[in-house]
């Protein structure tokens, strides 16, 4: 399944579906990796790895989110893409962006939403006392950070931890969860059925956290 991925930034996320993607039964192809900064890390990680890139810096448009993801459609349609991953891709899309790809377009984001949507959510989990933190891969839906989860995967806050320490536990499942996901999704074993995701199949490439569904 061709796929892209939106990015702003590092691309840590990125580079774990790279070398997910590189085993031959990976379900999902990576066709293009795109960004709305030019100056993303994650953009190198793709040359490196030959995968098409594209930038659409978001800053052109100011508030014109329209124009933008109009834009950003054009480059998806160029490279036939049918799969789209948001990993660590920090603009908001419109209602209408979101319900093309609905079932289609799937977000990884670093707490046990609902809890701690938006920004700053290791240093909100610590200030809150939680004592489980970690990370959901969900299916888009018009809100922010929004959508039935398909996964999540669960690590303990550790005394002593700060924001950093307890976002390196994170990123460690992020990297297992986002691909695991992203394989059941090309393989058609998650899917969005009336706004809840249905799982099927083999299920269980995510191993190793306190993670749902388990391995
Ligand atoms: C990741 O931790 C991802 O979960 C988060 O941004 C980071 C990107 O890191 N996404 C969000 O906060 C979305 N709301 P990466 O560029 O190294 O993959």
């Amino acid at each position: 399944m061709r796929t892209a991925v939106l990015i702003s930034g590092r691309g840590s996320n990125l580079g774990a579906l790279i070398a997910a993607a590189a085993a031959p039964d990976y379900p999902a192809e990576m066709a293009l990796v795109l960004s709305n900064r030019g100056e993303a890390a994650g953009l190198e990680r793709a040359r490196e790895a030959g995968i098409p890139t594209a930038v659409v810096d978001s800053r052109r448009f100011g508030r014109d989110r329209a124009a933008f993801e109009a834009e950003v459609g054009a480059a998806l349609s160029a490279h036939r893409v049918r799969l789209l991953v948001l990993a660590g891709f920090m603009r908001v899309l419109t209602q209408p962006f979101v319900r093309e790809w609905q079932g289609r377009m799937i977000n990884i984001h670093p707490s046990l939403l609902p809890a701690f949507p938006g920004l700053d959510t290791h240093a909100r989990a610590l200030a809150a006392g939680v004592r489980l933190h970690g990370c959901t891969v969900h299916f888009v839906s018009p809100g922010v950070d929004e959508g039935p989860a398909i996964a999540q995967a669960a690590v303990p806050v550790l005394p002593g931890d700060d924001a950093a320490t307890l976002a390196a536990r994170v990123l460690e499942q992020e990297h297992r969860l986002l691909p695991a996901c992203l394989a059941w999704l090309a393989r058609g074993e998650a899917v969005l059925v009336g706004g809840a995701v249905r799982l099927s199949g083999a299920v269980g490439a995510a191993s190793g956290a306190l993670a749902n569904p388990l391995p």
